[in-house]
């Protein structure tokens, strides 16, 4: 089956990010979400990020002109029906995630794919809410979407060997590399990465180390682009807070208990980059020290 239409159910930083890539290798690209506003905001996001390729002299003028009009903004399931493969990229959201799939089902053609990027729910279980299942998969791209070039396809119990195969050659396209995982919880970046941010915040609790020193370590002695808490701040406490208590509720073992301190922060608002404060502070415009909260 030759996949030339795309759909992506989302046009927040993830969804408009994956859209620009699928544009970029040269889909057409049906960028859908609730409202105007959001489908704008998303588009406007892309526009942004192809702006500074220009800059740099990476794609011309001509070539960002070419990857906008491939991208159609949308705020109807129903245009989703021509489509050939469709991704839904919205909140972690089961019965949202449902709804939306649930509708799909009867307006999209029968040969058409259902992708999910979700991180946490089960990818058997959102296939179970369609018809298709053998035609459902798990697609999951990492932030930011444009830069990394990871995307973990995971198989739910009745995924047909057809549909991974099309969901690896959309991957290639888009130059991502794939890895096929399991349907297991946190699938295996997250669960790998949850483990270890898991023992950094340990650590801070431990009094082994401050924040600021534990990220300073890990970017230092393992060479990674951020420190674990770094890295929370980015994703979102919201988004990590998902994933700890997915790994948490799918394991049962005591080892992914959510941090306190984390679900703490999130209780409160305190979301990371997002929202200004989250293990740093931004509100300067710089990544600060808290000042405010003792850890
Ligand atoms: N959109 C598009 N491009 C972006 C971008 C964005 N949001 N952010 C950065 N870039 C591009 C820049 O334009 C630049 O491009 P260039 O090389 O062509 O000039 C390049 O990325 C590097 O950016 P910067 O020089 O501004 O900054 P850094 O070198 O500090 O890189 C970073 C920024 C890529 C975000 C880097 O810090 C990084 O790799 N961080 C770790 C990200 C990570 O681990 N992501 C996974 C999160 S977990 C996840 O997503 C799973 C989910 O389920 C929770």
């Amino acid at each position: 089956m030759e996949i030339t239409r795309i759909m992506i159910i989302g046009a927040g930083a993830m969804g408009a990010g994956i859209a620009q890539v699928a544009a970029q290798a040269g889909y057409r690209v049906i960028l859908n979400d609730v409202a105007e506003a959001f489908v704008q905001k998303g588009m406007a996001a892309i526009s942004g990020t192809l702006d500074k390729q220009v800059h740099k002299e990476k794609i011309s003028s001509d070539d960002r002109k070419i990857i906008l009009d491939r991208i159609i903004p949308s705020t109807k399931l129903e245009d989703g029906k021509d489509a050939d493969f469709v991704l839904e990229v919205i909140f972690e959201d089961f019965e949202a995630k449902k709804s939306i799939f649930e509708t799909l089902d009867t307006l999209c053609k029968p040969q058409a794919i259902f992708a999910s990027n979700t991180s946490s729910i089960p990818i058997t279980r959102l296939a179970a809410t369609t018809k298709r299942p053998e035609q459902f998969i798990g697609m999951h791209f990492f932030n930011p979407a444009p830069v990394m070039k990871l995307v973990e396809i995971i198989r739910g119990i009745k995924t047909s060997e057809e549909t991974i195969a099309i969901t690896e050659q959309i991957a290639a396209r888009m130059d991502k590399t794939s890895v096929r995982v399991k349907d297991v919880p946190g699938f295996l970046v997250n669960r790998i990465n949850n483990a270890m941010r898991n023992e950094a915040k340990n650590c801070l609790l431990e009094g082994v180390a401050t924040i600021e020193d534990i990220d300073t370590a890990l970017k230092l002695g393992l060479r990674l682009p951020m420190g674990p808490f770094e890295l929370e701040d980015f994703v979102g406490l919201d988004v990590a807070l998902n994933v700890s208590k997915t790994l948490y509720d799918g394991y049962k073992d005591v080892k992914w208990r959510p941090n306190r301190t984390m679900e703490q922060l999130a209780i409160s608002g305190d979301l990371g980059r997002k929202t200004g404060k989250g293990w740093y502070d931004y509100t300067s415009g710089e990544k600060k020290p808290r000042t405010d909260i003792e850890f």
